[in-house]
C-alpha cells in the first residue's frame, strides 16, 4: 500500500487504531479493565499510572475519533463519560464572566447547562439564529465561544461552518461544533474550520443504542493541552468496556451511515408526497434553506428527518403510537429506527417561549431512521399515516 494514496473512510475507519496487540497479537484491543498500573519504583512506570489519567483501551478510542474528525492533520481526542460530559468538560476552558454566543436551535440538555448550570458562574450565553450579521450584532467584549450544532437537533438547520469560524476567529473566540448528527463520515468540522469538535458517541458513532459516551476533539495544541488537563481533573472519563463498544461501533460507522442515508433519502422521498405531512425538514430537500451549504460541508444529508402532520400534536401521538418498527424513545443514531416528540422528550428542558420561537412545535416529531430494509420502513410509515388521519 502506497502512503502517498489516502485511504478511504471505511478503510480507515476499519484500520484506524488497530495495532495486534504486541503480547497475544490479539486483532482488537482488549478491555484494560484496570483501575491502576504496577509501578517498579516510586514513580517509575510505563507511562500508566492510573485509569482516570491513562487507560490503553480509551487511547485506541481517542486516537480513532481524532483520526476520523482529522484524517490529514494530527489532532488530539478525549473520551467521555457522556455527551454532556464531553460538552460541560469543554465549557470549563471558559473563565467565569465569559460570554457564549450559541445557535439558537440547540440539543436541550446543552441549552439547560448553559443557562440554569454556567449561569451561576457568571457565565452569560446569547443565542441567535446565527445569520449574516448576527455574530456583529451579538458579539459582546466578553464573548470566548462561538457554539454550533449542525444538523441541528431537532430542527435540521445548517449553519455555515466555514464562514462562521472565519468570523468568530477575526475575534479571537472560539469555535465549538457539535457534529452528533452527521459525524465524521458526513462532515468533518475541523477542516472547515472549528476549533474543536464534540460527539454524543452514544448515537452515530457507537451506533447500537447500547451505552452513553461523549468525545471531543481538536488539533490545536495549545486546546489539546488544557482538554487533557480538565478531562483528567474533572474525571467524566467513560468506563474501558464502553471505550471498547465505541470503537467496535467506529469500525461500520461509515458502512451504517451509508445504509441510513439511502433509508432517510428514500423515506423523505415518499413522505414529501404524502398529503398529511404538512412540513418536512430535511437538509438533502432542494427546497431546504441550509441544501446549499449542505451540499457544499456535509457528504450527504444523514439520517434525521423532522415533520409535521396534518392534525398536529394529536396526529402526531397517533402516528407514533401506531408505528410498528419506530420505537418511541429518546436518542438516535442507533441501528433501529425511533420516534421522538422533541416537545416533550429530548427538548422539553428548553424554555416553552424559545421552543415555540425556534419551531420546536407540540406537533413535530423527529425520525432517526436506522438501517432495516427501506420498503418495511416506508410500510410501517404509510400504513401508520393512513390510520393517524382525525
Ligand atoms: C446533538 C447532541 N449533543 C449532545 C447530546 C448529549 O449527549 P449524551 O446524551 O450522550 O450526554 C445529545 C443527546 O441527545 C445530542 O443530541
Amino acid at each position: 500500500m502506497s502512503a502517498d494514496k489516502p485511504l478511504g473512510e471505511s478503510t480507515r475507519a476499519v484500520h484506524t487504531a488497530a495495532e495486534p496487540e504486541e503480547k497475544t497479537g490479539s486483532v482488537q484491543v482488549p478491555i484494560y479493565q484496570t483501575s491502576t498500573y504496577v509501578q517498579s519504583d516510586f514513580a517509575v512506570h510505563k507511562g500508566y499510572e492510573y485509569s482516570r489519567t491513562q487507560n490503553p483501551t480509551r487511547q485506541a478510542l481517542e486516537r480513532a475519533m481524532a483520526e476520523l474528525e482529522s484524517p490529514t492533520e494530527p489532532a488530539q481526542g478525549f473520551a467521555f463519560a457522556s455527551g454532556m460530559a464531553a460538552i460541560t468538560t469543554i465549557t470549563q476552558l471558559l473563565d467565569s464572566g465569559c460570554h457564549i454566543l450559541a445557535a439558537s436551535d440547540l440539543y436541550g440538555g446543552t441549552g439547560r447547562l448553559f443557562d440554569d448550570v454556567l449561569s451561576r458562574f457568571g457565565v452569560e450565553t446569547t443565542y441567535s439564529e446565527l445569520q449574516p450579521g448576527d455574530l456583529e450584532a451579538c458579539a459582546r467584549d466578553n464573548t470566548s465561544i462561538l457554539w454550533l450544532e449542525s444538523p441541528t437537533n431537532p430542527l435540521l438547520n445548517i449553519h455555515d461552518i466555514a464562514e462562521l469560524s472565519a468570523q468568530a476567529h477575526e475575534r479571537g473566540w472560539i469555535v465549538v461544533v457539535d457534529n452528533t448528527f452527521a459525524s465524521p463520515t458526513l462532515q468533518r468540522p475541523l477542516e472547515l474550520g472549528a476549533d474543536i469538535v464534540v460527539h454524543s458517541t452514544t448515537k452515530y458513532i457507537a451506533g447500537h443504542s447500547d451505552l452513553i459516551g461523549g468525545c471531543a476533539v481538536t488539533r490545536d495544541p495549545l486546546l489539546g493541552e488544557r482538554l487533557g488537563f480538565l478531562q483528567n481533573t474533572l474525571g467524566a472519563i467513560p468506563s474501558p468496556l464502553d471505550c471498547f463498544l465505541t470503537l467496535r461501533g467506529i469500525r461500520t460507522l461509515p458502512l451504517r451511515m451509508e445504509r441510513h442515508c439511502d433509508n432517510a433519502e428514500y423515506l423523505v422521498e415518499r413522505l414529501a408526497q404524502h398529503p398529511s405531512v404538512t412540513k418536512l425538514l430535511y437538509p438533502g430537500l432542494s427546497g431546504h434553506p441550509g441544501h446549499e451549504v449542505a451540499k457544499r460541508q456535509m457528504s450527504r444529508s444523514g439520517g434525521m428527518i423532522s415533520l409535521e402532520l396534518e392534525g398536529g400534536e394529536a396526529a402526531a401521538r397517533k402516528f407514533a403510537k401506531n408505528l410498528r418498527l419506530f420505537a418511541t424513545a429518546e436518542s438516535l443514531g442507533g441501528v433501529e429506527s425511533l420516534i421522538n416528540h422533541p416537545w416533550s422528550m429530548t427538548h422539553a428542558a428548553t424554555p416553552e417561549q424559545r421552543r415555540l420561537e425556534i419551531g420546536v412545535t407540540p406537533g413535530l416529531v423527529r425520525l432517526s431512521v436506522g438501517i432495516e430494509d427501506a420498503i418495511d420502513l416506508w410500510n410501517d410509515i404509510e400504513d401508520s399515516l393512513g390510520a393517524s388521519v382525525l
